[in-house]
């Protein structure tokens, strides 16, 4: 069996199986313009992290809108994270919440254990942090902790563990196009069953699909504000949660454009009703249904057009 084009599980997700080296996917090593440790993935031909650099993108799309001065110190948060991938993000939290008192009962779910393996054999991205932080990171990358496998079958362990508990759900998969299997309705529907009331899920993604099934399921949503350098940008992403999100600095109310972009046709979910389907089917199913739809076309203004729908200017 090969490695499919990101995404459905193969035993090369766990690090006891032995794939013959030509049948893995290459992972490039990079560094972003903020010099931080990335990978690229040649089977889903995309970068794990934006151009600007996996800390810069960690601290702007997770850590900072997760506002953790929302929370008393000493308090243990339970977060979520899936597609872990380097272990930037869980660093980058594990080093914020460290600095505000707060201890972090951390889970994650990744398909190949290797990019936190490439990541932590990296002096460059070891630097990046105190090596208390480095330590918990490599405690969690051969704890039981980090879930190795496709995220749609381990997700159900988490929940039985989870449900309704999570303070923190962090989504930083492949983008839409290239790994739907993350981003269904039916994924989605079950991710923010980890979710506490006041919980809130974190993704760089402001795909209307995306944003229009977490409205969907309840959730209020918010946009992540890009950052100041990067004024052609609309949104960097998006937080939801089942209960009114708190102003903060990093997050605004959706624009009028944006929620009539929630009712056209790019709202379309992506679907997967067995949580087995390829990317290939997920993408043909949403295109005929697209096809078929009453709504609207999509239609952005011009100047914040398509590039603030992927990874920072569509970078993933
Ligand atoms: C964009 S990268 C994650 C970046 C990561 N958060 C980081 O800071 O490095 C996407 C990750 O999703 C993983 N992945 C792809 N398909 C998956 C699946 N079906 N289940 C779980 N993980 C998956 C890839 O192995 C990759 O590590």
């Amino acid at each position: 069996m090969t490695w499919p084009a990101c995404g459905t599980e193969t035993d090369r997700g766990s690090p006891g199986a032995e794939p013959a080296p030509e049948a893995l996917p290459e992972l490039l090593p990079r560094r972003g313009r903020d010099g931080s440790f990335t990978l690229y993935s040649s089977a889903c031909d995309e970068g794990f992290h934006s151009a600007a650099g996996a800390l810069r993108e960690a601290n702007e799309k997770f850590v900072v809108p997760a506002a953790l001065e929302r929370f008393a110190p000493g308090r243990e948060l339970v977060v979520a994270e899936v597609a872990v991938g380097t272990g930037t993000n869980t660093a980058a939290l594990l080093a914020a919440a460290t600095t505000a008192g707060l201890d972090l009962d951390w889970w994650g779910l990744e398909l190949d254990h290797r990019p936190l393996a490439l990541a932590l054999a990296d002096t460059g991205f070891r630097a990046q942090w105190p090596a208390a932080v480095v330590g918990r990171l490599e405690e969690l990358s051969g704890g039981d902790r980090l879930r190795l496998g496709d995220a749609r079958r381990r997700l159900p362990e988490l929940l039985d563990t989870l449900a309704g508990r999570c303070d923190l759900v962090l989504l930083d998969a492949f983008s839409p196009q290239r790994c739907p299997q993350l981003w269904s309705l039916e994924f989605l529907e079950e991710l923010v069953r980890l979710l506490r009331p006041d919980g809130r899920l974190l993704t760089y993604s402001s795909a209307a699909a995306v944003r229009r099934c977490l409205q969907d399921l309840g959730l209020e949503l918010r946009a992540i504000r890009p950052p100041a350098d990067e004024p052609e940008r609309w949104s960097a992403g998006t937080a939801a949660s089942f209960t009114p999100v708190a102003p903060h600095p990093s997050l605004r109310p959706l624009e009028p454009f944006e929620r009539v972009h929630l009712a056209s046709r790019a709202a379309v979910p992506y679907r997967d009703p067995t949580g087995t389907a390829t990317a290939a089917e997920i993408l043909a199913w949403r295109q005929r249904e697209q096809e078929q739809s009453k709504a609207p076309p999509a239609r952005l203004p011009q100047r914040r057009g398509p590039a603030g729908l992927g990874r920072s200017g569509g970078h993933r």
